[in-house]
């Protein structure tokens, strides 16, 4: 398969379909969805959705029954870039090759267009079609959890309180495997559940999707170092400024890609309880997330 085209066309589709679960720029508060959707529509790469909708075809599910799910997330990354972006968190001036957020609307309605991509996103998922093993319930928690204080949250308040400080590798690893990681993770159980894989075949996406999410947090952490603001679309050289905690900055660049090498190894390996035509999009979105340049 062409990784490629297989992107370009996947992107569309999700777009098309953030595009009708998403208020007009119009309706009222206009700010706010004007917000919203400067954030959302600014050119992401959408990996997660596409992970999600890679998973659920892996286990036989429909393209049409995970894209809400594939949506949901987009909505909850998207939320967390324009957070992570404002002057009390990271400070950064560009996203997704324009202007953060909070530089065009300013903090205020920054703030509140994350609250609402949030929420959205719960509003979304309630609307999602439920399987026999997995009911709306379990889909909620599903993305409450990986958002929640203990995941995305937890990750996120150890980076910032990891600034400027000596952590050790583990810590370092808490850090990636929830600000990052468990996002990722849910992206693929959610894309299964859809799907409504077994136990097994649930069990085989989420140790993939923990090990890619690793990686790409990894990887996410090298480029800063490696690569320009122009093709990353957003300032490079950050991390080092800010002395984040980051892994070329703890066990350095060549021992990071090693360590990105190994995990998309891993990734690849948790794939094996499927056939292999099936995991074939799978397999390909791993290979380019470990080569890929912004
Ligand atoms: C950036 O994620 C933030 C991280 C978790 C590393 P992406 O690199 O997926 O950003 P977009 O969605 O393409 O803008
Ligand atoms: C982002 O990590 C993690 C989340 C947004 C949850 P970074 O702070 O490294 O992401 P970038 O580099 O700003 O995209
Ligand atoms: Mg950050
Ligand atoms: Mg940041
Ligand atoms: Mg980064």
């Amino acid at each position: 398969m062409n990784i490629k085209t297989y992107l370009v066309s996947r992107q569309k589709l999700v777009e098309r379909a953030l595009d009708r679960f998403l208020p007009k720029a119009n309706t009222k508060p206009a700010t706010l969805h004007r917000a919203i959707r400067y954030s959302l529509f600014a050119g992401g790469k959408r990996l997660r959705p596409i992970l999600c909708l890679a998973a659920a075809q892996a286990c036989g599910g429909k393209i049409r029954n995970a894209l809400p799910l594939a949506c949901a997330v987009e909505c909850i990354h998207t939320y967390s870039l324009v957070h992570d972006d404002l002057p009390s968190m990271d400070n950064d001036d560009f996203r997704r090759g324009r202007p953060t957020c909070h530089k065009i609307f300013g903090d205020g309605i920054a703030i509140l267009a994350g609250d609402a991509l949030l929420t959205i996103a719960f509003e979304i998922v309630s609307n999602a079609k439920p399987t026999s093993r997995y009911n709306t319930s379990i889909l909620l928690r599903e993305i409450a959890v990986a958002a929640g204080s203990q995941k995305l949250i937890a990750g996120q308040v150890a980076d910032l309180e990891a600034e400027g400080r000596n952590v050790k590798r583990d810590q370092l690893q808490f850090i990636h495997e929830n600000k990052t990681a468990a996002i990722l993770k849910s992206s693929v159980r959610l894309g299964a559940m859809s799907a409504n894989a077994n136990a097994r075949k649930l069990s085989a996406v989420t140790r993939f999707g923990q090990r890619l999410g690793l990686a790409f947090q990894i990887i996410d952490d090298i480029l800063d170092v490696t690569q320009t603001s122009e093709i990353l679309g957003k300032s490079a050289g950050k991390d080092v400024a800010a002395k984040k905690a980051t892994y070329p900055a703890v066990i350095g660049l060549e021992e990071s890609r090693a360590e990105a090498r190994r995990l998309t190894r891993q990734a690849h390996s948790a794939l094996s309880v499927f056939r292999s035509r099936d995991a074939e999009p799978l397999h390909a979105l791993a290979n380019y997330l470990l080569e890929r340049e912004y």
